[in-house]
């Protein structure tokens, strides 16, 4: 059987305190386990909604709190979902290939900075939670 996939992960960037603001930084292989070739974020998100659910087959994810709070839910289909709590803009959590994931609780004013390995692809989604769980070894549930 191939390695399991590689766990999501917590990762405390940079903060350099400056009484004038602070400020955090991010560099691909040094803070980050993979090269950026895409960012994106998420804002505006009204009360009570939701996004992700679905994971990706080759993408990996960095998601970083810019401001607010939300919960990002990671499941890599073996074991329970695992709620993480991002509100810090310092912090940020790795999510890999094959971890079934979605966003939830976003505080007023959320926003969601995604930093992504690959350009868009929708081939790259898996958006079948059996087939999810297939691909992960796991059986459905
Ligand atoms: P989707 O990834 O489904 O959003 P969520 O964050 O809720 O998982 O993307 C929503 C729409 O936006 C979908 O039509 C694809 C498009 N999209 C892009 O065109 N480029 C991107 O980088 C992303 C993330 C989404």
């Amino acid at each position: 059987m191939s390695e399991p996939p590689a766990a999501c992960r917590l990762i405390e960037l940079p903060k350099i305190p400056d009484a004038r603001g602070n400020l955090s930084f991010i560099e691909s292989g040094n803070h980050i386990p993979f090269e950026v070739r895409r960012t994106y974020w998420i804002y505006d998100v009204p009360g009570g909604q939701t996004r992700g659910g679905h994971a990706y087959r080759t993408l990996h994810e960095f998601f970083v709190a810019l401001s607010g709070s939300f919960d990002v839910v990671v499941d890599s289909g073996r074991g329970e979902p695992e709620h993480v709590v991002l509100n810090r803009s310092y912090v940020g959590l790795h999510v890999p290939p094959l971890t079934w994931r979605h966003l939830e609780n976003f505080s007023t004013n959320a926003v969601c900075l995604i930093l992504a390995s690959e350009h868009h692809a929708d081939e790259d989604y898996l958006r079948d939670r059996d087939e999810f769980l297939a691909l992960t070894g796991s059986p459905p549930r």
